[in-house]
Formats: structure tokens, sequence, C-alpha cells
């Protein structure tokens, strides 16, 4: 059977972005495959530096994959830096990381374009080494655990390919020895996907501070829904449905006949964008609500999160030490 796997960055809470782009995607591939669920903590600390910040965004996305239907029992869940194993693969294999591919990646193009924009003369001001090895530790985290297939939004397309490229830059040196399984990306179609756009309809995204948070409690959630800009057309005259983020969020989360119907009566004229914002409140309660109580419970301290990242950690070193192994002895460590 097909192995998938995927992970989330504990940056922030988790939003509606993180849960169509990849919790609901992920969680549908676990009928079809066997799964592994991760908590990417490490990687958030290219920019979290307040460890009571990063602890509890950490059991925010821990929690969240709980709530949104995970079953811990049949799939492999836990956090990454309970994994020792992916750190020493990650200095192997970047060993095996040309330098040019990771100038070219997505995130550290964009910091140096933001240093570019503000004058500032070092384009490389403001980065660090983390930020720059993020694409290899990612890399590391989907090799070692030897999944077939990573659903992930388009964003994280490029670091699912460079991953596929170090694993055959290994293989090309050490492949009679061991071979490192090549993965690929699952990325949500147009219609299906797309990316989520946030409340100032840019990508919705934490580095934009544009986001609505997952199981934020009702009253917020209802404040954030009603902030989202929109034009001033008149509530009788006709309206662009593709035009409007507050339509987009909503085809998200209703049904088709709903989504149908709001669409012909936001083309027809009648439909105000305050009525529209209601509705995607509505939809979005009915939704969210049961999975926000459990997430609830969950966060309360002593609830059973952290046994059970436990138990998936144990299971996932299990998987992951064979691979380390096998690496090691292909390139000539450890006697
Ligand atoms: P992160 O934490 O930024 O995002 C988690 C997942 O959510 C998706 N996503 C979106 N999808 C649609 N619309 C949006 N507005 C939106 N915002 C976020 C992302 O594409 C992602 O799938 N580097 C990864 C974490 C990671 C990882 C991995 C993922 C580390 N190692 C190994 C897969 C496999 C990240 O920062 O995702």
């Amino acid at each position: 059977p097909k192995v998938s796997l995927t992970g989330i960055k504990p940056t922030g809470e988790p939003h509606l972005g993180n849960y169509i782009g990849a919790i609901k995607p992920a969680l549908e591939l676990a009928g079809g495959a066997e799964s592994i669920y991760f908590i990417a903590d490490y990687h958030a600390l290219t920019s979290v530096r307040d460890p009571e910040l990063l602890g509890r965004w950490t059991r925010s996305v821990a929690a969240t994959w709980l709530a949104a239907g995970l079953d811990p029992e049949r799939t492999i869940f836990y956090r990454q830096s309970d994994v020792p194993e992916i750190f020493e693969l990650h200095w192997v294999l970047s060993c095996f990381s040309a330098k040019g591919l990771m100038n070219r990646a997505h995130a550290y193009k964009a910091a140096r374009d933001r240093n570019r924009e503000a004058g500032v003369e070092d384009l490389d001001a403001g980065v660090n080494m983390g930020l720059f090895n993020y694409p290899v530790l990612m890399a590391v985290d989907i090799l070692i655990m030897e999944a077939d297939l990573v659903p992930v939004g388009k964003d994280q397309l490029q670091h699912v390919e460079y991953a596929a490229d170090i694993a055959g830059a290994f293989n090309a040196v050490y492949g009679d020895a061991f071979r490192l399984k090549i993965p690929k990306a699952v990325v949500p179609t147009e219609d299906s996907g797309r990316t989520l756009p946030g409340t100032d309809g840019r990508k919705m995204s934490k580095s934009y501070g544009n986001t609505i948070p997952l199981f934020a409690p009702e009253a917020e959630l209802r404040k954030t829904v009603r902030r989202i800009p929109t034009d001033s057309t008149p509530v009788e005259a006709p309206k662009d449905p593709d035009a409007s983020s507050v339509f987009q969020l909503l085809s998200h989360f209703a049904d088709p006949a709903t989504t149908a119907e709001v669409r012909a009566r936001l083309e027809a004229g009648g439909m105000g964008w305050g009525e529209l914002k209601d509705k995607l409140y509505v939809v979005l309660n009915e939704q969210l609500g049961p999975l926000r109580e459990r997430y609830d419970a969950l966060m309360q301290p002593g609830s059973e999160l952290e046994e059970l990242l436990a138990i998936g950690a144990a299971k996932a070193r299990r998987r992951a030490q064979p691979v380390l192994e096998q690496v090691r002895k292909a390139i000539g460590i450890g006697g």
C-alpha cells in the first residue's frame, strides 16, 4: 500500500487555509494509504523565538489534527523533535543537496526580495541558516519515513520536488547499496482545493496576518468574518461571486447546493455582502463547532495529547531507524 505523509509547522494557530489545503485532503487520503502526520516543530524555530508560544502552537497543531478526525491508532502521529534520527539524516543529506538548488528556494528568495524592496544592501540580512536549510530538513522528514505521497498545498510543491531531487542525488551514488524512495506531491486540484484566500484577498497565510483561525471561539470567528473587507457595491446590484473572497471561503465549506444558491443570488443582485458574511459565519460554525469542542478538550492540561504523541514518537522512530541504519551502512559510517 502507498504511504502518505504530511506536516504542519507550528508558527501560529492553525487556520482555515491549513485545513482546506492540507488537513482535510490528508485525512481523506488516509482511507487508501498508510498515513503519517507530524508537527514540524523544529522547522518553526527559523522564526518563532518565544518558548512559550512554540510550545503552545505545537500543542495546538497536534490538537487540531486529532480534532479534525485523525485516528492515532491507525496512523503514525508525532512531533518532529521527538525523532532524533531525522536530525542525523539531515546532516547526511545536506551533503547531497546542491547549494544552487537552495538559492532558488521560494522562501529564501522571498526573504531576499523583501530586503531588495526595502533597500537593504545585504540581501541575506535576517536570513539564518535554518531558513536556508529548511528544504533539506523537509526532504528528510519525507525520505526517512519512505513516503510515496505528500499531500500539501501548492506553496509546498517546490519543497517536495527538492526532496525527490535530493533522494535522486543520494541514489545516484549509493543506489546499489540502498535507495531512498522518491516521493510525489499531491496538490489539491483547482476546483477542489485552490489556495484559500485570507481576510484581505491574498493567500491566507500566517506571515500575512490575514488568517481565520480554525478554532477561534464563536464571537471571535464572527468578528473576523465581519471584518473581511468588501467593496461598496449596493445590496441590490449584481455581484461577481468569483471575485469575492467571502464567496470563495463559503464555497469551500458549504454544501454544493447552498453554494450554487448563493452564487445565483449574488449574480442576480439582492444579496448584500453583510448577508453573505453572516451566511459564511453560520456555515463555518456549523462545520467547525463539533471539532472545536474536541479541540478545546485536548488543549486542557492533563488531556491525553502528550500520551498520544509519545506513542506516536515510538512508532515513528521504529520506522525511521532502519532507514537511517541502511544509509549509514551505505555511506560507510559507524563500521
Ligand atoms: P505550513 O505549516 O506553512 O502549512 C501547512 C499546510 O497547509 C497548506 N496551506 C495552505 N493550503 C491552501 N491555502 C492556503 N492559504 C494555505 N496555507 C497553508 C500548506 O501548503 C501545507 O501543506 N514546510 C511545511 C511543513 C512541513 C512539511 C514537511 C509538509 C515540514 N516538513 C514534510 C509536508 C511534508 C510548512 O511550512 O507548511
